[in-house]
């Protein structure tokens, strides 16, 4: 391999010192959290493997290190609560989902989910994922040689392959009221709202909330009666179709607010992620050349119609790899972060009761001293052998420890399929006058709508 890509990254902050903010740095960082939270880095900051700071008087702590990560994440991970910035974003609308439950909550939601996550379970939506991308690939080769916005086609892909496996064309969802809600709450969520950062307290109202809290109603709402018509007639002409997602929750014995709170939940924990992660995919692929042959090389000679879509990771593995290190250059859910509830030590550093615990993947997959050219476009790092190499909670996509993606199964297998499906038929060449720049919203996102020129690979 000799081409090399460098992806695009935002520009690094410039601080007055380390650890210690000045006037000029608490605006620098209040700046950056309110634009694009990646461009609070300095670069410093992917050499360090702890560095405690004071916003406002609250103590953090950014963790770099894989083992003060697997300390606080796994081995003493009853000592660490969500965080609250994290919490005021997500939990008006997810209230009691996995995502966002505490405690005992949390643990009794976890156990009745997690059976409706089993490989035989997420297996059994292969062939749905692989009849919506089929039909996305035909709607690309149909435009061949026009220019599409991808970021906006892959959410579109993705909200179809959840809305089908949540719902499974159930005709009391209105589907295209229900995307439109999906896609309005999208445009005006995401920022953590100014109020939450100066760590205001939660019963001060926020200006400008009012219409996010009307789109999450009316979401609600939609779910809710869906769910209602499902339980009071459970499977009336649903012959033939294997269990979604709706059925398998009523079926392990969530209440109605709960069903409802998990079913929003898993849209909003995976959907945007799958979407950024393709989008990114498809972009890095059309800027690497090479790498990108390999993987049309790999697909094309791959027996993939002699076998479920379900076991196609097992065949391409160039494609697993691809999709991995774009999860490790644009890791869709860049940030797990945590509260100490009492005092620990990590790392040898005192942490106070109260700190929060902030591990970036976005500079946990670039430091310095894991990985080699940490910058580059380099899927052969997850290939084969080399995938042994990676230290032991170095790379976290999903997370882990108790609270790791119960979902990364599923959107693996999902994205496997979706680039199989249109790479077969389809090719994707970035379009745009400047590269996308990386984002973070709740997810990381392109900048742009990552034009592509689209062109027919088979007919
Ligand atoms: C590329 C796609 C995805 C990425 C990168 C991703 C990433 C993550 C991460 C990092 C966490 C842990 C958050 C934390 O510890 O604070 C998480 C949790 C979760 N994810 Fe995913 N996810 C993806 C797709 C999915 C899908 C497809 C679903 C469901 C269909 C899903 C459902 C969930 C749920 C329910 C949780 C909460 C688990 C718990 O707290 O018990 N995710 N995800």
């Amino acid at each position: 391999m000799t081409e090399v890509f460098q992806p695009p990254k935002p520009p690094y902050a410039v601080y007055s010192g380390i650890g210690k903010l000045t006037p000029s740095d608490y605006w620098t960082y209040f700046r950056a959290m309110r634009r694009n939270p990646l461009e609070v880095w300095g670069e410093h900051h992917f050499r360090i493997r702890i560095a405690p700071f004071r916003f406002l008087g609250r103590s953090s702590l950014i963790v770099n290190d894989p083992d003060a990560i697997h300390h606080c994440f796994v081995s003493r991970s009853g000592n660490y609560g969500m965080n609250p910035l994290r919490q005021a974003v997500l939990r008006p609308f997810l209230r009691d989902g996995l995502l966002t439950a505490e405690g005992e909550v949390w643990k009794t939601a976890r156990k009745a989910v997690s059976p409706v996550f089993t490989p035989r379970r997420v297996n059994a939506f292969a062939p749905q994922i692989r009849t919506i991308s089929e039909d996305a690939a035909d709607a690309f080769a149909a435009v061949d040689g026009r220019v599409v916005p991808v970021s906006r086609a892959m959410v579109d892909l993705t909200l179809d392959v959840l809305i089908e496996t949540l719902f499974s064309g159930d005709e009391a969802l209105d589907k295209a009221a229900f995307t439109q809600g999906i896609h309005k709450l999208l445009e005006i969520s995401g920022i953590p709202h100014p109020f939450d950062l100066l760590h205001l307290p939660g019963w001060i109202p926020r200006p400008g909330q009012g219409r996010s809290r009307k789109v999450i109603a009316g979401l609600r709402r939609q779910v809710a009666a869906v769910a209602a018509v499902r339980r009071a007639a459970p499977a009336p002409d649903r012959a033939g179709r294997p269990a979604d997602f709706l059925d398998l929750l009523l079926g392990a014995g969530l209440d109605d607010t709960a069903v409802t709170d998990n079913l929003l939940t898993f849209l909003a924990a995976g959907h945007e992620t799958t979407a950024r992660s393709l989008a990114w995919t498809l972009y890095l692929l059309s800027r690497a050349g090479e790498v990108r042959t390999r993987l049309e090389t790999e697909i094309d000679a791959a027996p993939l119609d002699d076998c479920d879509p379900a076991a196609w990771a097992g065949l391409l593995p160039w494609t697993e790899a691809v999709i991995k290190e774009s999860l490790r250059l644009y890791p869709s859910a860049p940030m797990l972060a945590r509260t100490s509830k009492e005092r620990d030590i990590v790392a040898g550093l005192p942490v106070p009761a109260g700190t929060d615990v902030l591990v970036s993947t976005w500079l946990l997959h670039r430091q310095r001293d894991i990985w080699a050219e940490p910058d580059a476009f380099r899927p052969e790092r997850f290939h084969g052998e080399n995938a042994t190499a990676i230290p032991r909670d170095a790379y976290l996509p999903f997370g882990l420890g108790p609270r790791v993606c119960i979902g990364a199964r599923f959107a693996m297998m999902e994205m496997v399929i979706v680039l199989a499906c249109l790479l077969r038929k389809v090719r994707f060449d970035y379009a745009g006058e400047r590269d996308p720049r990386p984002v973070m919203r709740i997810t990381l996102q392109p900048d742009n709508a990552v034009p592509m020129r689209v062109s027919a690979r088979k007919g």
